[in-house]
């Protein structure tokens, strides 16, 4: 990956720093903040910037409004993160114009203004240079801290940075990519990738990356059984993508060409359909009955997962084993995550589900590092580099 200039790298003392964050958060009906691990997550880059006397302007989207619409407005962001900075965070009205232009002019030494949802503006996603370069105006550093945004080529965190220099990584984003390289580009050995999720469709890209990257890879979730499929055994009425049967086949073969071990669930919690309130059995793999299918790894495939895991110094999880959302599938899936916070490997999760998994399994500080990306983190999965990240300023 391209080596990039950080925060550390450059001088922000008292100088207005524009900052690209991703406050892109749950909120509810009540306006309530639902989950707040991305504001906490930017933390150690707002207060560095306050600790250096910076003007602080952040900059963030919200949602995926089409214009404005106050449903997907900042300000409750900017009140939460007020709280945990302890002072006043200034919310401005919109994100361009003059109102917003002379509040960031007349922001102070240390302190803090949260610009309006970036995409109340299509510029926004669009990547519109005359938007970008009204934004790259406010500001005489740039910082990248969205991680969870830079899979995207949009104004603030692809062309904002073409027009403002010194454009340089903030710490989470500086983080997220050092993690990552731990664990899959410079990594301690035996790797294994623990992957789950409903579709080999979605996953493809990803499988073929870790591939060439892992010693063992463990696949559950209902893509196990479009594997199970094409090695010829029933799966009763469980998922399958049919069109993927040979695909499925193809990476069986590359799997034992590269001496990867893959490994599939043995057994499954299965149910007649997607509910709470369905019958359920659990079953060995190969004994799905007609009508019923597949929700969840069972107790032994998480046993062989255990040993699977036993000996690994970094382990990589991206994906639920089964419809953990429902309390009779969880299970699967939140053992998983139990084992892999066990383990002694170094850890890391990322992606949508994985991390809400994470949460409700109750481990989310055992686990080494749990990425703030949903698609930016299997953009990197899938061995593919990050726009935002390319942009940035060369580290001499
Ligand atoms: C995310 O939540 O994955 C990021 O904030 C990016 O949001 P987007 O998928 O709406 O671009």
């Amino acid at each position: 990956m391209p080596r990039k200039k950080s925060l550390r790298d450059v001088d922000v003392r008292g100088r207005r720093v524009l900052v690209r964050v991703d406050f892109n958060v749950p909120i509810d009906d009540q306006g309530n903040i639902v989950d707040d691990i991305r504001i906490r997550a930017s933390l150690p880059t707002i207060e560095y910037l306050l600790d250096s006397r910076a003007r602080i302007i952040l900059m963030s989207h919200l949602g995926r409004p089409k214009g404005r619409d106050e449903k997907y407005s900042l300000a409750p962001v900017a009140k939460r993160l007020s709280r945990f900075i302890e002072r006043e965070v200034k919310m401005a009205p919109d994100c361009v114009g003059e109102e917003v232009r002379d509040m960031v002019e007349s922001l102070g030494e240390g302190e803090v203004l949260l610009l309006e949802n970036l995409r109340f503006h299509e510029g926004e996603t669009k990547g519109d240079e005359n938007f970008a370069k009204e934004l790259a105006s406010y500001g005489e550093v740039y910082v990248s801290d969205a991680f969870g945004t830079c899979h995207r080529k949009h104004a603030s965190v692809y062309v904002v940075p073409r027009f403002l220099k010194p454009a340089v990584m903030g710490f989470l984003l500086e983080k997220e990519i050092n993690y990552f390289e731990r664990a899959m580009i410079n990594p301690q050995r035996p790797v294994v990738a623990v992957l789950g999720g409903a579709k080999v469709s979605t996953k493809l890209g990803i499988i073929k990356n870790l591939l060439k990257r892992v010693d063992k890879l463990f696949i559950g979730g209902a893509m196990a059984f479009t594997f199970i499929r094409a090695m010829g055994y029933s799966v009763g009425s469980s998922l399958v993508e049919e069109e993927l049967i040979d695909t499925a086949l193809d990476i069986l073969d590359i799997a034992k060409k590269l001496e990867v071990k893959l490994y599939l669930p043995v057994d499954f919690v299965i149910g007649q359909e997607i509910s709470d309130s369905t019958p359920t059995k659990v079953v060995p793999w190969q004994e799905i009955p007609t009508g019923w299918k597949g929700l969840d790894i069972g107790p032994v495939s998480v046993e062989l997962l255990k040993e699977v895991i036993s000996d690994a110094q970094t382990i990589v999880w991206n994906g639920p084993m089964g419809v953990f959302e429902l309390d009779r599938f969880k299970s699967g899936t939140f053992e998983t995550a139990k084992l892999i916070a066990q383990s002694s490997a170094l850890t890391i999760a990322g992606g949508g589900d994985t991390d809400h998994a994470i949460h409700k399994a109750g481990v989310y500080n055992a686990i080494d590092f749990v990425s703030t990306g949903g698609g930016a983190f299997l953009e990197l999965l899938e061995g593919n580099s990050l726009p935002c990240l390319e942009v940035l300023d060369d580290k001499e």
